[in-house]
Parts: C-alpha cells; structure tokens; sequence
C-alpha cells in the first residue's frame, strides 16, 4: 500500500468533527487467534504481550541490545530546598559504548517529611534550570532548539531561562502532598531532531552502523528508554519509593511517558497531559494531528517501520487505546485542553474510554461515561480523564487533579 500513498492527503489537518471517517478499531480484547479474553490471566499472557510487540515492532522500535550500566556522579546529595521542606538531589548519569560518553543530570527534590518517598518523574522541554528559579539548579549543556526570547542562543541554555517554566512544575504543592519530583532534559538522552549521529543512539552502534534500523528504536523509543534507567537509578536511592514512581508527561514527552510505562511494568502510574497523536489520542479519527503530519514533521520521533503508516491509518494493527491498555492494571490518567484541537481532545477521551474495557477485567474503575464529560469535570477512578478549558498547556487545574488523584489510586 505504500505506493498508493498520496503525500498530500497524508499531511492534511481536519479539526471538523463531520469529516472524521468512519473507522474501526482493532479489538483489544480479541487475540491473535480469535480468543476472547475474560480473564486478568489472559490478558497477561496472551494479549498484553501481543498487543506490546506490535507496538515495538510497528511504532516505537526496539531498543537495539544493552550497554554498561552508567557511573553515577553525585553531585549534591542532600540539598536544602524550599525553606527545609525538602531535600534537592543532582546526579549525572554518564553512559558509555563505542567510545563515546552521554552525560543525564538529574534533578530531584524530595519530601523531608515522606521518607521514602512517592515521586512523580517527567522529562522536561527547557532545562531542569527552569522548572523551578532556584540558583543551585546546574544548567543543562546540551543541544537546544534555539528560543531569544529565553536567552537561548547557540543551542545552549543561559541563565535567562532559569525558573522560566515553573508554571508547569508546581514543585512545592507535590512536596505538600507528599510526593517529590524527579526530572531530566529530554534533549540530554536524544537532541529532538532528525539526525541520529548525537545522543544515546550512537553508544549502541554495531560496526559501520549510523542510522537505527527500521526495526530499531528512534527518538520516543530513546526518551522512554532513558526514564528506565533513571528507575534503575531510583530503586538504589533510599529516600525514594521505587514502588510508586510516576511517571508524567505534557505533549511530545506526554508519548513518551506512556510508551515508558507501557514497556516498563516497573513503573506505578501514568499521567499523560495533551499527548495527541501517537499519544492517547485514537489515529484512526484523523483529526488535528495526524499521523502523517507527525512523520513529515517529526521523522525522528517513530521507527522506520512506522513511517508506512502515513495516511494508511486503518492499516495499523494497532490503535492508541491499546497503547492505554497496556498500562492497565497501573493507575492511568489521560488529560486534555479544549483550545487543544491538534491533540484531538475527543480522540483522548475515546481512547480512554475504549482503554476501560482491560480495567474492568481487572474489577478497577475506569471509564463508563459514553458521552465526553464537560470542561472541568474528571471522570474515571483507576483510569480518569478530565478535559481542561483552555490551551495546550500544564495548568495548576491539571495538577491539583493528578495529585488528589494520585494520592488516591498510587498511594496506599
Ligand atoms: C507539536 C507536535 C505534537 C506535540 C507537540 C509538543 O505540536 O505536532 O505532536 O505533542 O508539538 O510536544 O508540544
């Protein structure tokens, strides 16, 4: 079918719910065979697997074999942060293969008064340096999508964009809830752009090679692989609770917290804010973003094998409920933003609600709502979604819903 493919219908935007196709999608709980799937046992060992290897094999690509285990340098250990309520954390994790080295700094801040600690773990878009204006934050060194308005210049982070995002990072309300916060620059792990000569993918190289192959991870699959290791990392910290890690993710890195918890069962929970496309959002309805648009723009984000799939939606054998699904039992929570059309706000909710079905099997709450819920108004337990009024965006509404949240289904 790739020779069908018409370049120009795959890279369309539609955000007029009349033209959304009919489509189908594939069964979750059906496998291969034809088995129905009643059962939790089933689930796990027919379908789950199933379901994860095509999304290795046909999406997010493998991770191409292991490397050593990285050094660990400490760089402040038991830092005071927010008048004493909590400790400050920055390691570096340094990697090794084919001669080369990749530094990830760590970030972390942890609840003096919840020891070991429940931490929410995200990648960041600016700098661990921006999420909160602390002056003992250690600025990134690496690769940068040059912004002068933040002072970035010359692909590297100054000292203007110190705080600058701390809106998105309500640090001190998690420390009060009792979680604490673990973040890296997703740009340390893989620079976000096309081009597969920087980051972690050349450490892995087998002789000659320069590209990942088709089959092989690209940069999501990069990303997702990165926050395992910093869970290797965490399962040796005391101060952590390596039992109810976290992890989050807005937008690009909202893809990649959920492949992350769907390939890692180490991981407790998810919370995916505006993911979209090859997020939660269901691909078969084509609206906003569509998976053509996200290979044209973004060829380093999916495997090779994926890029076939550019306006052949319904010839996926996946959809992304499934990719939900694959987190289930785990506590999962799926947000979206009115204004957020490109992310298609309703494929969320759909795929969400689809995704219940592997809840239930499990006697967990999720979503039973047929209609979408109004601005505002969570739905679900286990599985909730809620859709926020306004932009693409992390908002404090969106925190104070996933921290009661958390402390309700992770927490226990
Ligand atoms: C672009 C892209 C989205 C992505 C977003 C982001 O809009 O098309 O898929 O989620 O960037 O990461 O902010």
């Amino acid at each position: 079918f790739l020779l069908l493919n018409s370049h120009a219908q795959s890279t369309k935007s539609n955000v007029d719910e009349e033209l959304v196709p009919q489509y189908e999608l594939p069964e979750i709980l059906v496998s291969e065979k034809g088995r129905k799937i009643k059962k939790p046992e089933q689930w796990e060992k027919i379908r789950r697997p199933e379901i994860l290897h095509l999304f290795v094999q046909e999406v997010y690509g493998k991770v191409p074999g292991e490397i050593a285990p990285p050094e660990v340098i400490v760089y402040e250990d038991r830092g005071e942060a927010f008048g004493g309520k909590a400790i400050r954390k920055q390691i570096d994790l340094v990697f090794e293969g084919n001669g080369r080295t990749l530094s990830v700094g760590v970030l972390m801040y942890l609840p003096k008064a919840a020891s070991p600690a429940p931490v929410i773990l995200g990648y960041n878009f600016l700098g661990n340096h921006a999420i909160v204006d602390d002056p003992e934050i250690r600025i990134s060194e690496s690769w940068v999508r040059n912004n002068p308005s933040l002072g970035i210049v010359n692909n590297h982070f100054t000292e203007q964009s110190r705080g600058f995002d701390a809106e998105s990072w309500p640090v001190e309300k998690m420390l009060d809830a009792g979680f604490g916060l673990v973040t890296v620059y997703y740009g340390e792990v893989d620079p976000d752009y096309d081009d597969f000569e920087n980051g972690i993918h050349p450490l892995f190289y087998k002789e000659g090679q320069d590209h990942p192959a088709a089959d092989e991870w690209a940069s999501i699959g990069a990303w997702a692989w990165g926050l395992s290791r910093v869970m290797d990392y965490l399962e040796t910290d005391s101060d952590v609770n390596a039992k109810q890690v976290i992890v989050f993710g807005h937008s690009r890195l909202g893809k990649t917290a959920l492949w992350a918890v769907a390939s890692d069962q180490r991981f407790a929970a998810c919370i995916s804010n505006d993911s979209g496309c090859m997020g939660a959002a269901l691909s078969r309805r084509r609206f906003g973003e569509t998976i053509g648009i996200a290979n044209k723009n973004f060829p380093q984000w999916f495997c090779g094998n994926f890029k076939k799939y550019s306006g052949f939606e319904d010839y996926l054998p996946i959809d992304q409920h499934m990719l939900l699904a694959l987190i289930a039992p785990r506590p999962l929570y799926v947000a979206s933003a009115t204004e957020d059309l490109w992310s298609d706000p309703k494929g969320e909710f759909l795929s969400a609600q689809a995704a219940s079905a592997v809840y239930r099997l499990y006697g967990l709450t999720a979503i039973d709502d047929e209609q979408m819920p109004s601005p505002e108004h969570p739905v679900g337990g286990v599985l909730s979604y809620h859709l926020r009024t306004g932009k693409h965006a992390v908002k404090p509404f969106d925190w104070e819903q996933y921290l009661q949240w958390a402390k309700e289904y992770v927490v226990h």
